[in-house]
């Protein structure tokens, strides 16, 4: 049986994330996909994962997916690039749905715009440890110079919401030296919290280094899937201009979560429910 047949297509899509990063994807995809019914989970009792082990990130992602699957979902979307990077191939070995990553879109786009062939990534330290972009881009194109650089204080400064502080710019500009230094001329924003300081990032690198918001490009990867698959809500053309609904879950405090999700996701984020992840 081919993988789709065993989804409806009126069912909801399906994304997580390690906490509440993912909704940076999240924004993309309601962007392309407005109509389409979305369920959310943020494994916030759980995160960071950037800093983890491949075992423990493997473990926590099929929780993650197996909560997922649970609520019917149609297709899979890992928004975060840590459990993209190291724990998707397991994923989609062992499960017969549909998933996603960040990482090839990702990767993908950043071939397609650079012009000397010289590519930073930037991610957490498990995203650059598994060198996954750099494997996805030398796969593509062997002759590309790929220089990957972790940079895991941007993550607790853009939940404490340090968008636009002197603070955060020092530490970018500390960071990306060595991309500076490198010359690279595209720069793959491989972390969901990034594109949040795109502003900050274009003032150190320069209006001439193209930005990758990896999101951007799943969300554009996941349209273009979900069309040719026929996988598209049904009920969206009977309901045009009606907004999907959309249900959120954490693993730990709703509250908490609710106020950093309106700054990423730029509206108020409602129906949270907590559930016990340990039990998937
Ligand atoms: N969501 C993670 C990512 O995109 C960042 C936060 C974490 O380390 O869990 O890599």
């Amino acid at each position: 049986m081919n993988k789709n047949e065993l989804t409806k297509s009126d069912a909801p899509i399906g994304i997580f994330d390690s906490g509440v990063g993912g909704l940076t994807v999240f924004r993309e995809i309601i962007k392309f996909l407005p109509y389409e019914d979305i369920i959310y989970f943020g494994d916030v009792g759980r995160t960071p994962y950037g800093g983890r082990s491949k075992e423990i990130i493997i473990s926590f992602t099929t929780q993650d997916v197996a909560f997922l699957i649970d609520q019917n979902v149609k297709f899979i979307i890992s928004a975060c690039n840590t459990a993209s990077s190291v724990a998707l191939e397991e994923i989609q070995q062992s499960y017969s749905i549909e998933t996603i990553g960040v990482i090839e879109p990702g990767a993908k786009a950043a071939i397609e715009k650079t012009k000397k062939g010289r590519i930073g990534v930037i991610g957490t330290h498990a995203t650059i440890n598994s060198n996954a972009y750099a494997k996805i881009i030398h796969n593509f194109e062997p002759k590309i110079k790929v220089f990957s650089l972790a940079c895991p204080l941007f993550v607790p400064l853009v939940e404490e919401g340090y968008i636009d502080r002197e603070a955060t710019y020092l530490i970018a500009q500390d960071y990306l030296q060595t991309m500076l230094d490198v010359k690279v001329d595209t720069l793959v924003l491989g972390c969901t919290h990034y594109p949040l300081l795109k502003d900050v990032i274009t003032d150190v690198m320069g209006k001439k280094v193209t930005l990758i918001d990896s999101g951007e490009e799943t969300a554009r990867i996941v349209y273009q899937k979900m069309t040719e698959n026929n996988l598209l809500n049904p009920k969206a053309s009977q309901r045009p201009g009606v907004q999907g609904e959309y249900k959120f879950y954490v693993s730990d405090v709703p509250e908490k979560f609710s106020k950093v999700a309106s700054r990423f996701l730029g509206q108020e984020v409602q129906k949270i429910t907590r559930v016990d992840i340990s039990k998937y």
